[in-house]
């Protein structure tokens, strides 16, 4: 009985309150100017982190950089393009300069297609091109720039943002899908990146891991849904938001989308020390629509 009592004081005693699960770590987020991005940078700032705001879009960054500090957060805003190598490398030296450390990378900026894409049945050239320029390319930038850094510290966590349609292909119920294909593709070699970059990195005590998004109503989202109303007979007198809630529906076992904070705290868990023994793994959060 005393070592039982004994026991639950001690864990009572070392439990971290969620406010705290990053207390004192830094974290730079990409394509945090909106939707998941958004999401995450808020989730690790309520969770006690420093949250570096990256985004093509300077001005959605800053945005959400003064939602996070009029919350009581500590955030900063940096303009950065992640399929230009220079660019991350001057948003990552700024950060350090700014706050003097980074603990956490999150490469999260994404793309759906090429400009154009809401409007094709079929993929085009370009679309390969945007889709591993930003999906793949940008993600290996990110983690060129911010690496070094890590390394020299031992230390460091890296969460890719990949998706579930990168783990198995999903029938689009429509001769038309095609156009989904090289994002689904993109995200199968950004999930193989971290499985590499978990191999590589392991012996500079960096852990590797990747989450994958099911279906959020996001800008993204919203560009798949316009793009099914122009194409798919099937959807052209429905709305976007209903093309994208029947798909919820008729795919997802919880029977519910996910939101852009159910992303953000799987982020926080596999940035915190409660994971230090995860690495090179693929965590979806879609609710059971894949499940593997
Ligand atoms: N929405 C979903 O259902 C869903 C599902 C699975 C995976 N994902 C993934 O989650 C991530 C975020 O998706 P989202 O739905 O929030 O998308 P979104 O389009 O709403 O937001 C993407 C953000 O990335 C930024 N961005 C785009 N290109 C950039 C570049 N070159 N450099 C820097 N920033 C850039 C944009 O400005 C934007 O702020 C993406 O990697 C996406 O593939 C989304």
């Amino acid at each position: 009985m005393h070592n039982v009592r004994r026991a639950r004081e001690t864990s009572e005693g070392t439990v971290v309150k969620m406010r705290d699960q990053l207390a004192g770590k830094t974290a730079i987020i990409t394509g945090a100017g909106r939707g998941i991005g958004r999401g995450i940078a808020t989730v690790l700032a309520q969770r006690g982190a420093t949250v570096v705001v990256c985004d093509l879009n300077a001005k959605s960054a800053q945005t959400v950089v003064s939602e996070i500090n009029s919350a009581g957060g500590r955030a900063l805003a940096l303009e950065a393009d992640v399929t230009e190598q220079a660019s991350m490398n001057a948003a990552v030296a700024g950060a350090l300069k700014s706050i003097g450390r980074i603990d956490i990378c999150v490469p999260n900026a994404g793309v759906i297609g090429a400009s154009g894409y809401t409007e094709r049945a079929h993929y085009s050239e370009d679309d390969w091109d945007r889709t591993f320029e930003v999906n793949v390319k940008g993600i290996a930038h990110t983690v060129e720039a911010v690496t070094p850094h890590m390394k020299e510290r031992k230390a460091g966590k890296i969460v890719i943002i990949a998706s579930h349609g990168g783990r198995a292909p999903r029938f689009a119920g429509f001769g038309l899908g095609s156009v989904g294909i090289p994002y689904a593709v993109s995200k199968a070699a950004a999930i193989q990146y971290t499985h590499h970059l978990a191999l590589y990195l392991a012996t500079s005590n960096i852990n590797v891991n990747c989450v994958c998004p099911g279906t959020l109503w996001t800008p993204m989202w919203e560009a798949i849904a316009i793009n099914r109303v122009a194409n798919d007979p099937a959807s052209r007198d429905k709305t976007t938001k209903d093309v994208f809630d029947e798909s919820v529906r008729q795919r997802t076992p919880l029977g519910r989308p996910q939101t852009p904070e159910d992303i953000g705290k799987a982020v926080a868990f596999l940035a915190s020390d409660d994971a230090n023994e995860i690495t090179g793994q693929a965590l979806n959060v879609n609710g059971g629509a894949i499940l593997n």
